[in-house]
């Protein structure tokens, strides 16, 4: 399988901190990717480098065969990379489907409405934003609150907004930085499904950062573990399960698979 996402010897140093320190790891298209780790282990400060947020220190990331450092968050969105932030970034004041419609960016412009365009007598614009809005509203069940204030619905909602939005802007590749903080059972096992169905119904290729190692071992095809900036394990679920250095430094307080 191809690669869609490649970093290679990736290290960000912050005064005298290597946050991340010659990290390398591959994503192939279509993969779902966990990164995990303690508290201050540099998952973070790695997505920041992949989305364009921050610059590295050192080393090369290359998403689709394009360069990503040096460019700046709307450029790397540009190439297809989407996401969500470790605390939630919605604009609270807007209702969700604002907030949706707000994130259709000139990528999803580029990509979907010439396409419809050259339809003789069919949609403008506009319209094809509002189609997009409706199916997505639809697929991530907020059509019941499409015309609430983002701020003031539940949290799981808020992070199921938050999803919706990196995914209208048709992205290949979407990165969630905990995306099951802070919410009830009832609320991560929907995200699980969701999670899912990002890779089965929109065919995106997931990177996921996450405490919950139920929601991680059963979700990830693939586990790199980060501690202190450093790269100590990566493989399967089941690998990483059994990896000695990996349950020292983070697994070892049981994992409930
Ligand atoms: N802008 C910054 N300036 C200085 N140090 C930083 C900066 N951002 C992060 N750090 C430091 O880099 C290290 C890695 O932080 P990072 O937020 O990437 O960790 P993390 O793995 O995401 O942790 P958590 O699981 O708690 O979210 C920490 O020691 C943090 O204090
Ligand atoms: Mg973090």
């Amino acid at each position: 399988m191809s690669d869609l996402l490649t970093v290679s010897h990736v290290t960000k140093r912050f005064g005298g901190l290597d946050a991340v320190s010659d990290v390398s790891l591959h994503v192939a298209k279509g993969e779902i990717v966990a990164l995990i780790g303690p508290n201050g282990a540099g998952k973070t400060t790695l997505f920041n480098m992949l989305t364009g947020v921050i610059q590295p220190t050192s080393g090369e990331i290359t998403f689709a065969g394009t360069a990503v450092p040096g460019k700046k968050p709307a450029t790397v969105a540009k190439l297809g990379i989407a996401r969500t932030f470790q605390n939630i970034r919605l604009f609270a004041q807007l209702s969700v489907r604002d907030n949706l419609q707000a994130a259709m960016t000139h990528r999803y412009v580029e990509h979907f409405v010439p396409i419809v365009l050259r339809l003789p007598s069919f949609y403008r614009q506009e319209q094809v934003a509002t189609e997009w809005t409706d199916q997505l509203l639809t697929a991530f069940d907020l059509t019941d609150v499409a015309d609430m204030d983002a701020g003031n619905l539940p949290y799981g909602t808020q992070r199921r907004v938050e999803i919706a939005r990196a995914v209208a802007t048709a992205p290949e590749m979407i990165f969630l930085d905990e995306p099951a903080a802070g919410m009830n059972p009832e609320e991560t096992a929907a995200l699980r499904t969701l999670i899912q169905r990002l890779q089965s119904e929109f065919h995106l290729t997931v990177g996921l950062i996450e405490h919950d190692m139920t929601l991680v071992m059963s979700l990830a095809e693939r586990i790199y573990v980060l501690d202190h900036g450093k790269l100590i394990g990566s493989g399967t679920p089941a690998e990483i399960q059994q990896d000695s250095a990996v349950v020292a430094a983070y697994l070892g307080g049981g994992v409930h698979a």
